[in-house]
């Protein structure tokens, strides 16, 4: 019965924790990206993605919010089922909206509902060493998790807005020390947004699980963008990070190629990318 996934294309088996970890130490990089239904999840998939993330930022990108803050568990399973439909080959992350890990057993109960329901592998979790007993929990009960840090959307309420994150010496030593903490409490991916790219470097190079970065600089083990960034279809003013693939290309798929080969290739993200 273990067969019957690798059957169904078997040059192309599904990625999963174990394949992230081998990538991070045969140095390739990990291309990343957001989906919220199952026509682009097919593309991305078609794209070679390896990881597809259904991110709370669909508050802001589909449901037009300021903030994620709005984003419910029922939103965040709506768009995963549906993504899922579309994947064959890339790793399924899901968000935990705000709120929905506030305990040990609420954040089981609701990533058991993200991974039955929705069909995530994998769910994601904002915050730092606040969160380890939470991860370490769920961990224990082997679900996989990916520990998000520096710019943290769902505390911008808290934090005072949408700013780089870990420039002062005291808090990027914070921030080494949470991402540790983290791996040690069981994270099997760590992502990192918004941060100065010398710190990117230094906490991809002090753990051994594999760092995704958005806006944290060349050196982390892969990136991730969100998708309506990288189809150029978000209005307003752009993140720094931020890249437009449609430059160049007739067709949602040609760019999200283009992204996951400048990722692979390292050309994304340059310098102007960077803080
Ligand atoms: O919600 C999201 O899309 C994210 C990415 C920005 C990493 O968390």
């Amino acid at each position: 019965m273990y067969t019957q996934l690798q059957l169904r294309d078997s040059t192309r088996p599904p990625v999963n924790v174990a394949t992230l970890r081998q990538m991070k130490e045969q140095g390739e990089k990990i291309a990343s990206i957001t989906c919220y239904d199952a026509s682009y999840a097919a593309l991305c998939d078609a794209a070679g993605a390896d990881v597809v993330l259904v991110g709370d930022s669909l508050g802001m990108v589909i449901q037009g919010h300021d903030t994620t803050v709005p984003v419910t568990l029922e939103h965040i399973i709506y768009h995963c089922k549906a993504v899922a439909k579309g994947l064959f080959r890339p790793f399924l992350m899901a968000d935990m909206p705000f709120m929905t890990y506030t305990s040990r057993e609420k954040a089981l109960q609701n990533a058991m509902r993200l991974m039955q329901e929705g069909g995530a592998k994998m769910v994601k979790l904002e915050g730092g060493a606040g969160q380890v007993e939470i991860v370490e929990f769920l961990a224990g009960h082997d679900i996989a998790v990916c520990a998000h840090l520096g710019l943290r959307p769902q505390s911008v309420h808290k934090t005072g807005g949408f700013r780089v994150q870990g420039r002062e010496d005291a808090a990027a030593d914070q921030m080494k020390r949470d991402a540790v903490a983290l791996q040690n409490a069981g994270a099997d991916v760590v992502l990192l947004e918004c941060i100065p790219s010398k710190l990117g470097k230094e906490i991809t190079a002090e753990l051994h699980v594999p760092v995704i970065g958005i806006g944290a600089g060349p050196d982390t083990d892969g990136q991730i963008l969100v998708l309506y960034d990288v189809l150029d279809i978000t209005p307003g003013r752009k993140p720094r990070f931020v890249q437009n693939f449609m430059t160049g290309h007739d067709s949602p798929v040609a760019a999200i190629e283009s992204y996951v080969k400048a990722v692979k290739s390292r050309a994304y993200p340059a310098a102007e990318h960077c803080f």
